[in-house]
């Protein structure tokens, strides 16, 4: 009975068995002339060798040959912007050229970055100069447009036509085109990383508003302001192009070139995106207490470089700007970062603005109040009280004894070992006398700051980093670490 079950079962087995084999039989014949007839298929593409990943193509599963193939665009891996998918367009005046000129070689990096500078008539150009600035073209003539502006000034049409002008050069591979002008400096690497948050292909005019509350409501606020620059899309850039002569011609009684572009916007129903990286810097005076406390976000752009004083004492304005290039190519994402710590025992406030300068205050100043800019400017309209600034401001000190000690950057350096980047700033201008019985900041000559390089820093959400001390012995000299926040740590 056993061995019969067995007989059975082994019968049933082998008979299954050879049902089986029969099926897999022709199931691999199917298979090995599906796989010889796809080979016809997938070797007509041409694949390169090596790819970071075996990305999907349509060819295992179709049915015949003749199937187009998908545009080459969506079967490449996603590639993130970089400089060289930028096209700048720089507004210049042939008036001027010749000191603006030394801004644009502080921040143009040869070969790197793409652009051209437009100008109105041709100017004298000094030997050298063609291997550190872009090329110069003079823009094409805008005579025929109606302006009905109280200046009768052109020179606006001419500026916003640099977009469209731009687009008719035929550049390959441009994602974004971003105007700017020739009294603005660009942080290139801050520029695009912030362009790398936004899909390309998509309609985006990205820049920020005026620090004058006037101007922007005489303007927009929903204009991107000329000088702090702004960033089209190529598409809309493409879309602009085909529309802003006509455009133009509707607003005759505007004033510049970048009310103009928001003009043409506002019919195209492309709003702008806010990014406050971006410095139109409508104010005057010193922008210090906009720099030391900075949103956080990358330092994109600073404006009207000519108009506000130098950024650092003791130099000119060129020589100011030249200063923060080295901090700049270290660590251009924590440039001008703030963060803010307490010196417990001397009751201090320390405040530091990464690659730019330090500042120590007697007494606990909370950090709400720390991370508002300090008045030390003052509004484009000159006669507006600190209710004209769109967004809040502190008075820079009311007690001679609350006046901070400012120590600016002196150098910084990227130290290997540590893998660190390691910067000093000092103190230059000296401070009023103060009565309060309580330890003198005078003391302190030189602040070190130790900081960590963080290429993720804006790949995450927004924080400020943490600061805290380390212990020296170092007479007259304080010792400071920057870098994210630990768990449970803030500024307390
Ligand atoms: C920028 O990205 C392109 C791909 O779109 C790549 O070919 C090029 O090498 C990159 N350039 C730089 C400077 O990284
Ligand atoms: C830029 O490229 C050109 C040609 O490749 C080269 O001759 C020149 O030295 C480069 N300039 C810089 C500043 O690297």
């Amino acid at each position: 009975m056993n061995n019969n079950l067995k007989d059975h079962e082994h019968y049933f087995h082998s008979s299954w068995t050879i049902a089986k084999l029969t099926t897999s039989f022709f199931l691999l014949v199917s298979i090995c002339y599906l796989f010889y007839s796809l080979g016809f298929i997938t070797h007509s593409y041409d694949c390169p060798p090596k790819k970071p990943y075996p990305h999907p193509t349509t060819t295992h599963f179709s049915i015949t040959p003749t199937t187009p193939a998908p545009p080459q665009e969506t079967q490449k891996p996603f590639e993130k912007t970089n400089i060289s998918h930028i096209v700048f367009g720089i507004g210049a005046s042939s008036k001027l050229w010749s000191q603006r000129k030394e801004y644009m070689k502080l921040w143009w990096r040869p070969n790197e970055t793409r652009g051209n500078v437009w100008l109105d008539e041709e100017v004298r150009s000094e030997p050298g100069d063609e291997t550190l600035l872009p090329t110069l073209r003079i823009s094409s003539d805008v005579s025929m447009f109606k302006v009905k502006n109280p200046r009768g000034e052109r020179l606006g049409i001419r500026i916003s036509r640099i977009v469209s002008e731009t687009v008719r050069l035929g550049m390959e591979n441009v994602r974004w085109f971003v105007m700017g002008d020739d009294d603005t400096f660009f942080v290139t690497e801050n520029l695009v990383k912030v362009l790398q948050k936004y899909d390309h292909n998509q309609f985006y005019y990205i820049g920020t508003n005026s620090e004058s509350h006037l101007q922007n409501i005489h303007f927009s606020y929903n204009m991107a302001y000329g000088g702090g620059g702004f960033a089209i899309s190529y598409p809309l850039a493409v879309a602009l192009e085909r529309m802003q002569d006509q455009c133009l011609q509707r607003y005759p009684a505007l004033f510049g070139s970048d009310d103009r572009i928001q003009a043409c916007m506002a019919e195209l129903g492309v709003p702008l995106t806010r990014e406050n990286g971006f410095h139109q810097f409508d104010v005057y005076g010193n922008v210090f207490g906009l720099l030391a406390a900075h949103p956080t976000t990358p330092l994109v752009s600073m404006h009207h470089l000519d108009v506000v004083e130098p950024i650092f004492p003791n130099a000119n304005r060129v020589e100011a700007l030249q200063k923060l290039i080295g901090p700049m190519r270290l660590d251009s994402y924590g440039l001008m970062q703030q963060s803010i710590c307490y010196d417990k025992a001397r009751f201090w406030t320390i405040s530091v603005s990464w690659g730019y300068a330090v500042q120590i205050f007697r007494g606990i100043f909370l950090a709400r109040d720390m991370e508002m800019p300090a008045r030390t400017f003052l509004n484009w309209i000159r006669r507006a009280d600190y209710t004209g600034f769109p967004f809040n401001t502190r008075p820079f000190s009311r007690n001679v004894c609350q006046k901070p000690f400012v120590f600016y950057l002196d150098n910084a350096i990227y130290d290997g070992v540590a893998d660190e980047t390691v910067s000093e700033y000092i103190l230059v201008q000296p401070n009023p006398d103060c009565k309060w019985k309580m330890p003198d900041p005078t003391q302190i000559r030189m602040i070190r700051v130790h900081k960590k390089l963080d290429s993720h820093l804006w790949d995450k959400s927004p924080r400020r980093n943490c600061c805290r001390f380390q212990p020296t012995k170092e007479e007259g000299t304080m010792v400071i670490e920057v870098g994210e926040c630990r768990k449970d740590e803030y500024a307390d």
